[in-house]
């Protein structure tokens, strides 16, 4: 027997009671018409009509009740018009006055925080007028979310960018369609379906695992190579750009443009690429959320779209034509998504292949860099979970340099975690919308199809009816011991279903090896606070200022010096500290003209500051260059060490490396130069798991959350991601997309 908790707004008290003999006829109805709906139940004192809104949600053995009430019973005829939120509406103009200065009391770059207010004075369902009487609903709670995602039928829509719409249509000898992003319907669906099987598959994604190591292991020189006296990093957020960028470029067409250097020579067009792409987002913004005026003459947001776009348009073809070009060549091991399955798709046309790879560009840099900065921050700002992820990471890893597997993302729960609630805290997307191809009745407002319904998951995710302490950052509510595992539906931050984001793969598994790497490198802190703006995604305001200093060099520095140091340095902008003496590193390099051409045709870039390389051999002696010129190719995995080099014994030469050496290194150095351990698993069972972790791509590493208890105990309902996938692997192609419905 279950109860119903009501509130009537009239006597204003709570009454609950039993589910008496009406209730039990009721719910019999309701599964006939199983959904969500909303009857009359029980009329109490002074006419006041007491009715029920039921959510059915697979999770839950019997319907889910929520008791409202109303003072007249003409609100079961209640409209999308009866919703409340502001007002007026002005012709014309609809409520969009709220964000006008002066005027509204929100700025439309911080539509964040404007949300959590509409939340507080309106409720958990309100709707917003748009310019020309477009109504946009807002809901608040999962248990809604759930009730819409479940409705969004086989071709699910979001509002497009028109803008966007009308560029490439009216360009058709460049694009066929308005690429994957904007497109809806069978048009989505066709695409969709040829990129969900390639893209929502572990194996094919887990393939890029050791790329996405080195290429973070490069992050990391950069990183070395870029920091001030201070460890300051002034430009932190400028490097995770370039370094998304490369990710991409590798996952599309096993190729980089090398703007992950911040010393050495730079691609001018890897520049402009970065900051095109910036540009692009925020001309989204103004097209987007502001007047469709672009509509009748081309507006100043309007030509910085079409500008940005004709950028990367240009840029990516060239990318894409040079690589259709060397395809004969090609490394087999592991290919680019766009050279290898999508240039191999017959029916695909090649407009499609440019627009998809200029979505992918769009989509993939900013949300994943500025994701990893957001993680970054809230570890800089929560010691404790840093310290304990670092453990989870030394113990999973080792503290030597192993290597970053499918496996290991598997193992890394907590780390895992930390990703979650960095999404629950600071998304990059704070809502998800969908338009319903059918009407839909919400706490007692008739929908109709086609009205654009958001879920608020920003707001949701800071309530404390679903994250107890809502404002700490806790990773741990996410792990299998937490007592209150969260709603499913509370974050999304990919998205849900079978229109879920096609990179949600990619981009995980990117930032888990990233933020895996750098807490393993460095102590991250950042003294100030970071302030985020709404540009069609949430990004920090300004350019984000951390300090990362070496673990182990955690005894070298005075802690008041430091502060001190800290006090001084501005990061960014003017007045900002510069080092006071310029570092020179001679550097004694062979000219070999012949081995640098070799070397740049397979994309070697250099890594700078490299004092010296040492080569232990077996035969005891050390090969050692002094000042070397390191070079790397991610894609090739090679690395290479120029330059004039001596043979030396390991005795004369130990002195010197074991200054540069951590206790860890130590004991393995030891354990190098004595006999037993030659044999020993340290020796050659760390090559050799190397070898197996990179070859081994174990099942089990299908599902990235498998260890969450709130998946655990949901198990009847899996992730609707995973059912996506796991539908996508094994059913037929042409239904490829439609998951989870
Ligand atoms: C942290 C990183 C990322 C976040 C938070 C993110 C988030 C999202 C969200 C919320 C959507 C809408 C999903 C929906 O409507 O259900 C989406 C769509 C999409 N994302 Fe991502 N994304 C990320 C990274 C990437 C990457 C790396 C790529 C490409 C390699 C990518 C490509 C796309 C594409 C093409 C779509 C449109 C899918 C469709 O409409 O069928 N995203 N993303």
């Amino acid at each position: 027997m279950w109860g119903a908790v009501a509130k009537s707004l009239d006597d204003q008290e709570f009454c609950s009671g039993e589910m008496g003999p009406h209730l039990q006829w009721w719910y019999t109805g309701l599964k006939k018409n199983p959904g969500y709906s909303r009857m009359p139940v029980y009329r109490v004192r002074w006419k006041t009509l007491l009715y029920v809104d039921v959510g059915v949600s697979n999770a839950q053995p019997f319907p889910k009740l929520c008791a409202r009430s109303s003072s007249n019973a003409c609100d079961i005829e209640k409209k999308l018009e009866d919703v409340p939120g502001p007002k007026p509406t002005l012709p014309f103009i609809g409520t969009n006055w709220q964000y006008w200065p002066l005027l509204g009391s929100y700025s439309k770059d911080q539509l964040h925080l404007a949300y959590l207010d509409q939340y507080k004075k309106y409720g958990v369902i309100h709707a917003e007028e748009f310019q020309w009487s477009r109504p946009f609903l807002k809901v608040c709670h999962p248990e809604d979310f759930e009730a819409v995602l479940r409705r969004q039928g086989k071709y699910p829509r979001r509002p497009i960018n028109a803008a966007v719409k009308h560029y490439r249509l009216s360009h058709p000898e460049r694009y066929k369609s308005p690429g994957l992003v904007e497109s809806d319907g069978e048009e989505w669906y066709s695409l969709r379906s040829k990129l969900t099987p390639v893209l929502m598959k572990p194996q094919t994604i887990q393939k890029y695992i050791s790329q996405q190591h080195s290429l973070a292991e490069y992050l990391v020189e950069c990183i070395k190579s870029s920091r001030d006296v201070t460890n300051a990093v002034p430009k932190l957020d400028d490097l995770l750009f370039r370094y998304a960028l490369e990710s991409v470029c590798l996952l599309c067409l096993n190729k980089m443009t090398g703007c992950l250097n911040p010393n050495g020579e730079l691609s001018p067009d890897a520049e402009i690429l970065i900051t095109t792409v910036h540009k692009l987002w925020k001309s989204f913004q103004e097209v987007y959320f502001g007047p469709p005026l672009w509509k009748y003459f081309p507006t100043l947001g309007y030509k910085r779209y079409a500008e940005a776009e004709d950028v990367i348009y240009r840029i990516t073809s060239a990318m894409i034509d040079d690589v259709e070009r060397g395809m004969e060549n090609r490394d087999d091991s592991v290919t680019g998504l766009i050279s290898d399955a999508l240039l191999s798709v017959k029916d695909l046309d090649r407009r499609d292949v440019r627009t998809t790879m200029i979505d992918f560009i769009a989509a993939g840099i900013d949300n994943t860099a500025n994701m990893i900065i957001f993680m970054l921050y809230l570890l800089a700002k929560n010691k404790d979970v840093q310290d304990k992820l670092r453990k989870e990471l030394d113990e999973i890893l080792g503290i030597n340099h192993a290597t970053i597997s499918p496996q290991f993302l598997s193992d890394a729960v907590y780390l895992r975690a930390v990703l979650k609630e960095t999404f629950r805290l600071m998304p990059t997307t704070p809502n998800l919308v969908r338009i319903l191809p059918d009407e839909i009745v919400m706490h007692g407002y008739k929908i109709p199809p086609g009205v654009p319904i958001s879920c608020q998951m920003y707001v949701a995710c800071r309530l404390e009816k679903y994250f107890p302490q809502p404002q700490l950052f806790s990773p741990e509510r996410w792990l299998s011991s937490s007592d209150h595992p969260p709603n499913r539906f509370a974050s999304l931050p990919f998205g849900w279903g079978s229109r879920m984001c096609v990179g949600r793969r990619f981009a995980e598994q990117e930032i888990l090896v990233t933020v895996a790497q750098l807490v393993r490198q460095f102590e991250i802190s950042y003294p100030s606070t970071l302030e985020t703006i709404h540009e069609f995604l949430i990004v920090p305001v300004h350019p984000t200022g951390f300090f990362m200093r070496d673990r182990r060099s955690k005894a070298n520095m005075n802690a008041e010096k430091l502060k001190k140091l800290q006090g001084e340095v501005r990061i960014g902008g003017k007045g900002s500290a510069r080092r006071k003496k310029k570092v020179v590193h001679r550097v004694n390099i062979v000219d070999d003209k012949k081995l640098q051409s070799t070397l740049k045709k397979v994309n070697c870039n250099p890594i700078p500051g490299i004092e010296e390389v040492n080569m232990f051999k077996n035969d005891g002696t050390v090969l050692h260059f002094n000042n070397p010129k390191v070079q790397l190719a991610l894609s090739s995995n090679m690395v290479a060490v120029t330059g004039s080099a001596e043979s030396k014994q390991l005795g004369d030469m130990l002195p010197k490396v074991f200054n540069q050496l951590g206790p860890e290194q130590l004991i393995k150095i030891c354990n190098f130069s004595g006999p037993q351990s030659r044999s020993a698993p340290g020796a050659d069972g760390d090559a050799t798991t190397t070898a197996d972790d990179e070859n081994d791509i174990p099942n089990l590493v299908t599902d990235f959350e498998a260890a969450s208890m709130y998946e655990q105990k949901t198990t009847k309902t899996e992730d609707a991601s995973e059912e996506a996938v796991k539908k996508e692997e094994t059913k037929p192609e042409e239904d490829a997309p439609v998951a989870a419905e």
